[in-house]
């Protein structure tokens, strides 16, 4: 069987499939609601500290060891040391079962509501509409209450587009596709914003709400412990997201890396991506505030009145305020969703095929049976979220994913990367080509950050052994949360399990693919 990669076609192939892979559901869909639970504008500040100190170096570590190895996440780490291949095998797993099969629902239902755009089938009480028309929510996660049908077919052809992208080759799946898409979100995300923030009462939210901070809601050394463990909450809230919405911990950027030539400027890249999906996430907070703003201003409620927090966020607060609109009302909402359908949807393929990519490296078996396999059983996974008790399912998996899986699957990067590989070695190798990276990343990698996710670890602990996450039952919580954690962990142990071929570990060199990126 040939060992032969694919590659990109050009460096923009890879930089929009990567900012691609970062700029999704997290950015519209779970930024926004984070930023409004945790304070507005106070969120912004763990969130920036986040980017600092855990999101650009461990970008710039994973360009790197995709780069250096030229291999999938697994084989990556277990060409370091075989101790380490379950971490590699850790990363996709949890991206795919872990992420990907609520991803893909949450995708499924902005499909329905794209369709729901066009006659404002939401009517007037979307609170009501989301819950108790479209998901039918049941009482609790304990009741799973059958599958919704609207959102199983709509998830279904989730699925189907995604398996259409990934069972080509990186070059004419993925990164054609991103050439396509990635403009095309950042005209509609332009449109929407503009339109947005030019809403009357939009600005006033926008600097009273969330261009302004309130302190004490990230203050870790307030004297009070109640508001010291709120903050936090605050902060491992942020670092959570900046691994999720980075696409770090996933070992996509690893898997993304792998399909670069030689002559990459490794650390540039880093920077362009995580500065431009930050931007990104800003940006598109203006609209959410200003969006609430405009609400709020319309029904003469105080803001706080007019928004209503949680994963719900996107789909109860922006269809009613769609319908407040004074004019294009269905024009505005088909732009909305369609927005978020493709942030979806380039995110949603970047996760497929950091485990697609890891599956075909160790067993060898054609990428097209391997992603049309792959795409069948996350569909069939993804059904438990399309029931009526999806959303509490999805909530509690996916805090235990971003604060938990993704901070420890970073942390031992760091540290495997810092010590054992050591920090300087791959600094060297990412300095080789473009700009060059200060001695202070090696710092980082094998200090700084390792102790801050260790401390944010420990804060997430904290507050979730002093109270229950979101009220739900313990057992609640060790189903859906630590089942998923130790399920992803099964999977990866068994693939681990498995031996590799022995020239697979050696590293590989093609001088031939030196020329090919401008
Ligand atoms: N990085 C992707 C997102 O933010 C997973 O949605």
């Amino acid at each position: 069987m040939s060992l032969e990669r694919s590659s990109w076609r050009t460096n923009l192939g890879f930089l929009l499939a990567s900012i691609g892979s970062a700029i999704g559901l997290g950015n519209i869909w779970r930024f926004s609601y984070m930023a409004h639970q945790y304070g507005g504008g106070a969120f912004l500040v763990p969130y920036l500290v986040a980017l600092l100190v855990a999101g650009i170096p461990i970008m710039i570590l994973e360009y790197g060891l995709g780069h250096h190895e030229k291999a999938s996440s697994p084989l990556s780490f277990v060409r370091i040391s075989s101790r380490f291949e379950w971490l590699g095998w850790w990363m996709p797993v949890v991206a795919m079962f872990g992420i990907m099969l609520y991803y893909s629902v949450i995708i499924g239902w902005c499909v329905n509501f794209l369709i729901y755009s066009f006659s404002l089938a939401w009517g007037d009480d979307t609170q009501t509409f989301f819950f108790t028309n479209f998901l039918q929510l049941s009482d609790s996660p304990s009741n799973l209450g059958g599958i919704r049908l609207p959102i199983l077919l709509a998830t279904m052809s989730v699925w189907l587009a995604c398996w259409f992208i990934c069972f080509r080759d990186i070059r004419h799946g993925i990164e054609k596709a991103s050439l396509i898409f990635m403009p095309v979100l950042f005209m509609l995300t332009i449109i929407i914003v503009g339109w947005t923030v030019s809403l009357e009462g939009a600005s006033e939210a926008i600097f009273s709400h969330y261009l302004h901070a309130d302190w004490t809601k990230i203050n870790l050394f307030a004297a009070d412990p109640q508001i010291r463990s709120e903050a936090g909450t605050v902060w491992a809230a942020a670092f959570g997201q900046i691994f999720f919405t980075l696409s770090l911990g996933f070992g996509i950027m690893i898997t993304y890396a792998s399909y670069l030539p030689k002559k990459t400027d490794i650390s540039k890249n880093a920077f362009i991506t995580c500065m431009v999906n930050c931007a990104y996430s800003l940006v598109a907070g203006l609209a959410v505030f200003g969006i609430v703003g405009f609400m709020a201003h319309s029904q003469g409620v105080a803001f706080e009145e007019a928004i209503k927090g949680g994963p719900q966020l996107a789909f109860v607060v922006y269809p009613k305020a769609i319908s407040l609109l004074p004019g294009f009302n269905s024009l505005f909402g088909v732009i909305f969703f369609t927005m978020l359908v493709i942030a979806g949807l380039t995110s949603g393929v970047s996760l497929i095929e950091a485990f697609t990519c890891a599956i075909t490296d160790k067993f060898d078996w054609p990428r097209r049976k391997v992603a049309t396999a792959i795409c069948i059983l996350g569909f069939l996974g993804s059904i438990i979220f399309t029931t009526r008790g999806g959303l509490y399912v999805l909530d509690i998996a996916d805090h235990f994913i971003t604060n938990y899986a993704l901070v420890v699957g970073g942390l031992l990067e760091c540290l495997i990367i810092g010590w054992i590989l050591k920090a300087t070695v791959m600094r060297k190798h990412i300095n080789r080509f473009g700009i060059g990276i200060h001695k202070t990343w090696a710092f980082f990698i094998k200090y700084t950050t390792p102790a801050v996710l260790i401390y944010l670890l420990y804060l997430s602990c904290a507050s979730d052994l002093a109270k229950n996450y979101e009220g739900y039952t313990s057992s609640q919580l060790f189903t859906y949360g630590i089942g998923c954690l130790l399920f992803c962990l099964a999977v990866a142990l068994v693939l681990t399990a498995y031996p590799w071929k022995p020239e697979k570990l050696k590293r590989r060199h093609r001088p031939e693919e030196d020329d090919l990126l401008v």
